[in-house]
């Protein structure tokens, strides 16, 4: 009985464990204007946890996260976790990972990469480093570990 701060939701997504804070950038990151109209998004911030001290949480009716916005979300806010709720249930739980290779996610800060220019060839990056991360683009090589400003 902790955590009724939001109302339980029929079927959708919690994205839960988002560091203190960050939940406005994961919201950006879903994108909730492109959502369903029929679909509430909660949002609680600065909400007392157990591992985190603090932490952010976010709840969408009646949406899925492709794996791409994982990816983002796993960029942004590493210690995430998505909750998958059918039926008022938690049907599927994991944490948010980052995969060894993130294509379409963000935009390189190379401004002279062949990603940046008319053709069409995505971004493409690869992790360098683990923790913290820090991304290499495949193309140019450029370093990246402002994640926040780069999002596509
Ligand atoms: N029907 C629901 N509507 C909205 N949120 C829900 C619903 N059922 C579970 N949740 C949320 O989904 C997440 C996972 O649920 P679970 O019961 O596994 O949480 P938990 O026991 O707090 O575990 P942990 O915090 O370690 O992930 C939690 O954030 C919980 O608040
Ligand atoms: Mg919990
Ligand atoms: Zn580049």
């Amino acid at each position: 009985m902790r955590e009724l701060k939001i109302q339980p939701i029929r079927n959708g997504t919690v994205i839960d464990h988002i560091g203190n804070g960050l939940a406005l950038e994961v919201l950006k990151i879903i994108g909730v204007q492109n959502l369903d109209r029929d679909s509430t998004v909660s949002v609680a911030l600065h909400v007392r946890s157990g591992k985190l001290g603090w932490k952010d949480i976010v709840k969408v009716e009646n949406m899925e996260l492709v794996p791409r916005k994982v990816n983002a979300i796993a960029l942004i806010a590493p210690t995430a976790t998505i909750s998958i709720i059918r039926d008022f249930k938690v049907r599927e739980k994991r944490p948010v990972d980052l995969p060894d290779r993130i294509a379409g996610v963000l935009t390189c800060p190379n401004g002279n990469c062949i990603s940046n220019q008319a053709e069409p060839i995505e971004s493409e990056f690869e992790v360098h480093r683990r923790r913290p991360v820090v991304l290499r683009c495949i193309y140019c090589e450029r370093l990246v570990d402002d994640f926040l400003h780069h999002l596509s």
